[in-house]
């Protein structure tokens, strides 16, 4: 026999609906791993170590219940997550997660690009899927002391390593609230040059049948969610021999929002950018970078709405010269194809554009500290 809703809200306490979080920085305890990866394997697996399948030795962790606040920080070996049947973000999905990196300079340091970026829009995630919002120190105290601790694990040449903070509602019950308790973590992933060998210009599929983000959604925030409803629409790229999905907007299905984990970019015959604005899409760090490089150097950046029919329009006159995806993982990919199921188009004859490889080149030497930072985006973590 079933449970109503009713009977699992009614036997659980009122929500606490505003958590109050730690003000300020909280002291990690340094617990460093007992039994780390043997330098000969950890070699060896860094030699191509490709995207997100091989983990470092250590995680940060800070937990969250109402009575203690942010408590028990540590930073200790990576470990599995005991976790109960009935653990909330099992059943609710209350999740969120963030994606940055760490580089190698020259100088044998490691520069983190923008972390305060990425704490504030965490903790916009945290309010929007009403979990105890983490302060912005915490956030990237933790990352900053899991890079000190993982350091041989950076990758050499154009590497970098992927740092994933992430929270989960840990609290164990049935019913439809917010959870009273979280886990905070951070892991780290060494990872090759996205692309080997240069980036290739990738084709795309325009999702007719699926939609990311609805006004009053969660398209602007980075929960797990939005990614497991991407999944099908990306299975729909695949499947028409495209690498990556495009959605479209959930109102009127015409205007161009972003890829399934990347934010995209037009660029004209009169040097001018355009990238759709911010309201359903994820805020990209990369794409407000773009945004700012490409400013610095005269160019007109407009955040404007653009329909797939004005882009198959642009890209057939030739008034569209480039189109390029961006975001941490791949940094600039540009758009060769775009396919639908109306018939598809090239752009700039399928190759990588001048101006997405100049802006590429701009941030990721800002990035490994090769290049001035006249924005104040690198923090020296080593
Ligand atoms: C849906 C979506 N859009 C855009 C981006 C790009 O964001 P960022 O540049 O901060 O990596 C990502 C990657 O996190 C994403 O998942």
């Amino acid at each position: 026999m079933g449970v109503s809703l009713e009977q699992a809200r009614s036997d659980r306490p009122a929500p606490e609906i505003a958590p109050v979080p730690t003000a300020g920085r909280v002291k990690f305890e340094i617990r460093p791993a007992t039994n780390p990866t043997p330098e000969k394997e950890r070699t060896a697996r860094l030699v191509d170590p490709g995207f997100g399948r091989i983990f470092t030795d250590h995680m940060a962790m800070v937990r969250y219940n109402h009575a203690e606040g942010w408590h028990g920080a540590r930073v200790e070996s990576r470990a599995n997550f005991p976790l109960d049947p009935a653990t909330a973000v099992l059943h609710y999905a209350q999740e969120i997660f963030e994606g940055l990196k760490a580089y190698k300079r020259d100088d044998g340091g490691m520069n983190l690009f923008r972390p305060d970026a990425n704490a504030r829009r965490f903790h916009n995630s945290a309010e929007r899927m009403a979990m105890a919002p983490l302060p912005e120190p915490v956030f990237i105290e933790a990352v900053e002391q899991l890079v000190r601790i993982d350091r041989a694990w950076m990758p050499g040449g154009d590497g970098s390593l992927y740092l994933r903070p992430f929270m989960i509602a840990s609290e164990v019950f049935l019913g439809v609230k917010p959870s009273a308790e979280y886990i905070f973590a951070v892991i780290a992933s060494p990872v090759g040059s996205y692309f080997k060998g240069g980036p290739a210009p990738v084709s795309i599929w325009v999702s007719e049948n699926y939609t990311r983000a609805a006004i009053g959604g969660t398209g602007a925030v980075k929960c797990g969610g939005n990614y497991a409803a991407s999944l099908r629409a990306q299975a729909e790229a695949i499947d028409h021999g495209c690498d990556q999905v495009v959605f479209l907007d959930a109102v009127e299905r015409r205007y161009v929002e972003e890829l399934g984990g990347m934010n995209v970019f037009f660029v004209f015959d009169d040097g001018s950018l355009l990238t759709p604005p911010l309201g359903t899409i994820l805020p990209g760090i990369t794409r407000d970078s773009i945004i700012a490089l490409a400013k610095d150097s005269g160019a007109r950046v407009r955040e404007e709405a653009y329909t797939i029919d004005q882009w198959r329009a642009d890209a057939a006159s030739g008034k569209l010269k480039e189109a390029f995806a961006c975001g941490t993982a791949a940094v600039i990919s540009p758009i060769g194809k775009v396919c639908s199921a109306s018939g598809d188009f090239l752009i700039g004859g399928g190759a990588a554009g001048p101006v997405a490889m100049g802006l590429r080149k701009k941030l990721v030497d800002i990035q490994y500290g090769r290049a001035a930072d006249p924005h104040n985006w690198i923090k020296k973590v080593l």
